[in-house]
């Protein structure tokens, strides 16, 4: 290689991360609820040598998004142990919450689907930005960010203690003796913290990897400072390569004031993208995306992707005049929509929706193949990214033409692999694997 291999991971969305991407698509409208286009997918990732498929995981949807937008939030892990028997190499991420789960519980899961991926793991960990999540799992009150990235905290080190509750050689097998595995090897949790008192073993052994790979998209001061405790993957999506360089160079600042090596933590920024075998190809699919989309869903999306409740809000007026100023931003992206209406006071909302970006505030690339290996090798050698979370503008298509045209201009220039070499995704993002003590 004459330079780093490139890491790319494969966002699955319902068609497409545009919204837009439902409306264009040939495909049969429902056939985002069935395995095939899942599994379509991620074999698609997997020819194309990807590091991982991965998962979003937004509990309790804000009903207006069922008119502009497909809605298939199913259980991401149970999605990907069907996608554990259809692919053999490719990465497993998944999305699990440290607010609205029990953490003993996400770690047996996770590491189910460890277990039955041969070691293909990783959990995005996210602590739910939509207050809505609250009533749906029957809590009292949505917690403020400073709150839920304590708890986070607590929440990865039980989990990790659950996924490490058995030393690694604790099966032994013996038939002679009548011992599968030797009690010695255990170690319970034994947990007691702020949030949580855990005790008791996970109900099976140490899993391929030890730990399914922890993964994290926090842009807040406290969201980057659990990254930089606990992630080894990060896809937070910076608005530029200027902002993406200090992003990393933050980020990677604060792991080794923590203690840890820079180079087990990579930064995979989310990238959104429409491809075109022309600029002007690639223009026109893209333009045409913009023009179906709803005005409407704009200011509801960004309300809801800060967290705050689009039913409670009127588009025609101020949106200064409709916050409460006495709540506290429920996100980082709210406090960024909240300085924008106190910089444009009398600017009604849909006014300022149109100036934040939507979606997760990643960037939009918009052109040929060649220029998007171009973009991935300048963001590699300025120290803004060792790879990207891929997001297509439409799915498959997207994704096809990047496996088909992006990597092997990438593996020309020697900055992507030719083949997988390990088998686990630690192996493919060339991870640790952690101890057992
Ligand atoms: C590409 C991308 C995907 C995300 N997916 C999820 C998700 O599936 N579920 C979720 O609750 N949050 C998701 N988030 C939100 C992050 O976990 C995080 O809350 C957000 O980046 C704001 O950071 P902050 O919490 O530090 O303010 C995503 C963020 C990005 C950039």
């Amino acid at each position: 290689m004459s330079g780093e291999a490139l890491h790319f991971n494969a966002f699955v969305w319902p068609n497409g991360y545009h919204e837009s991407a439902w409306r264009v698509v040939p495909d049969e409208v429902r056939g985002v609820l069935g395995l095939p286009y899942y599994a379509d997918i991620a074999t698609t990732a997997e020819r194309g040598l990807m590091d991982a498929v991965f998962l979003a995981d937004n509990l309790a949807i804000a009903e207006y998004r069922v008119t502009h937008l497909p809605q298939t939030q199913f259980d991401p892990v149970a999605v990907l142990s069907a996608l554990a028997g259809l692919t053999s190499r490719i990465g497993l991420i998944g999305t699990g919450s440290t607010t609205y789960s029990p953490p003993w519980e996400l770690a047996r899961r996770f590491a189910t689907l460890d277990h039955l991926s041969a070691g293909r793991a990783g959990w995005n960990v996210v602590t739910t930005v939509t207050p809505l999540a609250a009533a749906a799992f029957g809590a009292s009150s949505h917690p403020a960010p400073e709150e839920r990235y304590r708890r986070a905290d607590e929440f990865v080190r039980v989990v990790q203690r659950v996924w490490d509750s058995w030393a690694d050689d604790a099966v032994v097998g013996d038939r002679e003796r009548g011992v599968w595995a030797e009690r010695a090897a255990l170690r319970d949790p034994a947990f007691h913290g702020e949030f949580f008192d855990v005790a008791g073993i996970q109900p099976f052994p140490r899993s391929p990897q030890g730990r399914p790979v922890l993964v994290q998209a926090g842009q807040s001061g406290p969201g980057v400072a659990l990254a930089a405790r606990h992630a080894e993957v990060v896809f937070s999506g910076p608005p530029s390569l200027t902002a993406a360089v200090e992003f990393r160079s933050n980020l990677r600042a604060q792991a080794v004031a923590a203690g840890r090596d820079p180079g087990q933590l990579l930064v995979l920024p989310a990238l959104m993208i429409t491809l075109g075998s022309t600029e002007a190809e690639a223009r026109g699919r893209a333009e045409r995306l913009e023009e179906l989309a709803s005005p409407e869903f704009r200011w509801q999306n960004a309300l809801y992707t800060a967290g705050l409740d689009p039913d409670g809000f009127d588009p025609d007026r101020p949106l200064l005049s409709q916050l409460d100023p006495d709540a506290p931003p429920p996100s980082s992206r709210a406090e960024k929509l909240i300085a924008e209406a106190h910089r444009r006071p009398q600017a009604s909302l849909s006014e300022i929706a149109q100036q934040v970006s939507g979606g997760a505030g990643q960037m939009h690339f918009v052109g040929t193949p060649e220029q998007l290996a171009d973009l991935a090798i300048e963001w590699q050698d300025a120290g803004a990214a060792d790879g990207f979370t891929v997001m297509g503008s439409t799915l498959p298509y997207e994704l096809r033409t990047f496996v088909d045209e992006v990597v092997p201009i990438l593996q020309q220039r020697g900055r992507y692999r030719e083949a997988y070499t390990g088998t686990t995704l630690r192996e493919h993002l060339g991870l640790a694997r952690p101890s057992d003590v």
